[in-house]
């Protein structure tokens, strides 16, 4: 397996595939439909915002992540009303702004972990957030950061034991039924240290 940062054109449709796949349930309501909202976020993926794990040249699992310049999907108005139209775009980014991420300084906040169905327990995702820390020392931060939905303890169960530890929570209150979730935690782990 190999990982490196950014994907090519080449690539972007199954990147969106394995997004879509993880995260479509909780982006579902923002679209008309499934087939709308996978060709929406395929569109607005940014290759360089997301580490790619490959086996030779099938894509296993991707990391997306936060920069100063934005998420690792980035939901510009413009483009969004131009692929849509203005009355689904304005739909689509007011249900889209509550799961955006913010920034935090001198952290890199991780924006969309998925690896693909047939590959899980294997390694990859493992391998990728090892990934995520060797690029947030690079870039001289001090921590990752990533949320996870209080329906997903399986992977809440990895990060933990891959020494993150809780530092905040949030709710959905009355959007729950929205997003497919009540309750996220944010959870970090220093760059650095074990394991
Ligand atoms: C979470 C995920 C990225 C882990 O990648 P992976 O390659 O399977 O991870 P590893 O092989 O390094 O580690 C295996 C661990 O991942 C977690 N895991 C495995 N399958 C999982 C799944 N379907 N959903 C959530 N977590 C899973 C478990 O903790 C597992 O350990 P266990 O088998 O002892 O329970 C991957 O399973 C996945 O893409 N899941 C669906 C999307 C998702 O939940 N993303 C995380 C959002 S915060």
């Amino acid at each position: 397996m190999d990982i490196t940062r950014g994907f090519t054109q080449d690539e972007r449709s199954r990147v969106g595939e394995l997004y879509w796949e993880a995260f479509g349930a909780k982006l579902s309501h923002a679209f008309r439909d499934g087939g709308t909202g996978r060709a929406q976020v395929t569109a607005a993926l940014v290759a360089d915002r997301f580490l790619i794990a490959r086996d030779g040249a099938d894509v296993l699992g991707v990391c997306g992540f936060r920069t100063a310049s934005g998420g690792a999907v980035h939901w510009s108005w413009r483009a969004t009303r131009s692929r849509l139209g203005r009355p689904a775009a304005v739909r689509s980014l007011a249900v889209l702004a509550p799961l955006d991420r913010s920034d935090v300084p001198g952290v890199l906040v991780l924006d969309g972990l998925c690896v693909a169905a047939e590959r899980r327990g294997a390694g990859t995702g493992s391998a990728l957030l090892t990934a995520a820390l060797d690029l947030a020392a690079a870039r001289g931060d001090r921590a990752v950061q990533l949320s996870v939905v209080g329906t997903n303890p399986r992977a809440e169960a990895l990060y933990r034991r891959r020494g993150f530890t809780v530092v905040g929570q949030g709710g959905t209150g009355p959007l729950a039924g929205l997003y497919g979730f009540h309750r996220y935690r944010t959870l970090q782990r220093p760059v650095g240290g074990r394991p």
